[in-house]
């Protein structure tokens, strides 16, 4: 009787627990929504690292001799027009924020920062001898920014594996605390049966 008492106590403190790990699920679900409709809109975001060999190849075609988009002179590049994209594996690139068009085919605008301590990049410059501070450029709904190309948002995969993860801990919490109290009962049980029966096993 009291291991059923104890059992249906636990029943329904990991009931709770899960309802509460469905609480989480539903504040995901809310998420997902809302960066769902700020994908509408445009985002703006900040380049990750990408493959340094890809950078590499865009920049020999950004500063290569025959691109046209550059002119050396006196150790910097000076940026042609700044209006025209630089074409690089079908994506057009943007010499500033200013020039970007906004494009709702491409909701996500990647900006990658030029470092102007950057040997090769930090020598390029407007006509108005000022520093081009980015590369900007649109990817599609969903997409990540990183090195100078769109990579897959593995956003809202990982967070289900994250509730995943949080569901499967709770219920080896859960049953961890079930076999802790069924243990205890069980050892009270069987403290009680033995002390009720000491005196009988001390005739024996
Ligand atoms: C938007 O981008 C797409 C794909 O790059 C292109 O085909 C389309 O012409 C662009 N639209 C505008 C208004 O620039
Ligand atoms: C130089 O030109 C760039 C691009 O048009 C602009 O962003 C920048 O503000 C200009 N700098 C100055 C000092 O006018």
């Amino acid at each position: 009787m009291r291991i059923g008492h104890g059992l249906n106590l636990l029943l329904v403190l990991t009931f709770s627990l899960e309802v509460e790990s469905k609480g989480g699920r539903g504040t995901g679900r809310g998420r997902s929504r809302s960066f769902r409709v700020t994908q509408k809109r445009m985002i703006k975001r900040t380049a990750k690292s990408g493959s340094i060999e890809r950078t590499q190849v865009f920049r020999s075609a950004l500063l290569g001799a025959g691109a046209g988009y550059l002119v050396a002179s006196k150790g910097r590049f000076y940026i042609q027009n700044p209006r025209d994209p630089i074409l690089f594996e079908e994506r057009k690139f943007y010499w500033d924020s200013q020039y970007y068009p906004i494009n709702d085919t491409l909701p996500v605008q990647c900006v990658n920062p030029i470092d102007p301590q950057d040997p090769q990049l930090g020598r390029i410059y407007f006509s108005n001898e000022s520093h081009a501070r980015e590369i900007v450029w649109g990817c599609e709904g969903g997409a990540e920014c990183c090195g100078y190309d769109c990579c897959m948002d593995d956003g809202i995969f990982s967070s289900i594996l994250r509730l995943a993860f949080v569901i499967v801990l709770l219920a080896l919490i859960g049953l961890l605390l079930i076999e802790c109290i069924r243990w205890m009962i069980y050892c009270i049980a069987q403290f009680r049966t033995k002390n009720s029966f000491n005196p009988v096993s001390t005739h024996i």
